[in-house]
């Protein structure tokens, strides 16, 4: 399989708020809150005006040609290892394939992708915009893995994804775009600005 990940130049989002101080003020924001667990992690889903500059969300249009949709923040503390991997899938239960991805802050953890396995998944439904499918960690067979970091990086998101962590508490977005659903897609689209083609 070829590798489920693409380093970018993408710009990172430029952010018009402390996201931090912004979710931990105030976790539970109707509409944003997926998941916080304080000793664990948490998820949130932002609308692009609330994260991103408006200079941002046009520079995407006009350089790169996509909207943004939602942005996902995925936040894990040291150490928390989460027994499952999932697959992305949207609204109508299709396989969501992918993301553009980057963290805050100096990244010591390892996204780590399986082969999708023949056995039925179980559904988990964290928020109105993250349902996913998952399978225990010991059904599944890895094929990658990758330390995302500060640079903008495409990720797969429609075969078995987890993130194994270290020591550093991480904090994720995710950027999703408007008329972006395959994985093929998410490359086609910024297949100029993909710097990085090493097999994982
Ligand atoms: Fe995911």
């Amino acid at each position: 399989m070829h590798n489920p990940w693409r380093r970018t130049s993408i710009a990172p989002g430029d952010l018009k708020i402390d996201l931090k101080d912004y979710l931990l003020s105030d976790p539970y924001r109707p509409g944003e809150h997926a998941i916080y667990m304080p000793e664990a992690g948490g998820i949130w889903t932002l609308q692009p005006n609330t994260i991103f500059s408006k200079d941002w969300l046009e520079y995407t249009v006009n350089e790169y040609g996509v909207k943004v949709d939602l942005a996902q923040i995925f936040m894990r503390k040291p150490y928390y290892q989460h027994p499952g991997a999932h697959v992305d899938i949207d609204q109508e239960d299709n396989l969501y394939g992918g993301g553009l991805n980057w963290t805050l802050d100096p990244d010591d953890a390892e996204m780590v992708w399986y082969d999708t396995p023949e056995q039925d998944p179980v559904y988990t439904q964290r928020s109105h915009t993250d349902r996913n499918k998952e399978w225990p960690l010991e059904s599944l067979t890895e094929c990658a893995r990758c330390t995302i970091g500060k640079t903008p990086t495409l990720v797969r998101t429609d075969i078995p994804h987890t993130v194994d962590m270290n020591s550093n508490e991480r904090w994720l977005i995710s950027v999703r775009f408007t008329w972006l659903k395959t994985w093929d897609q998410y490359l086609n689209t910024f297949n100029n600005w993909i710097i990085n083609e090493e097999l994982a």
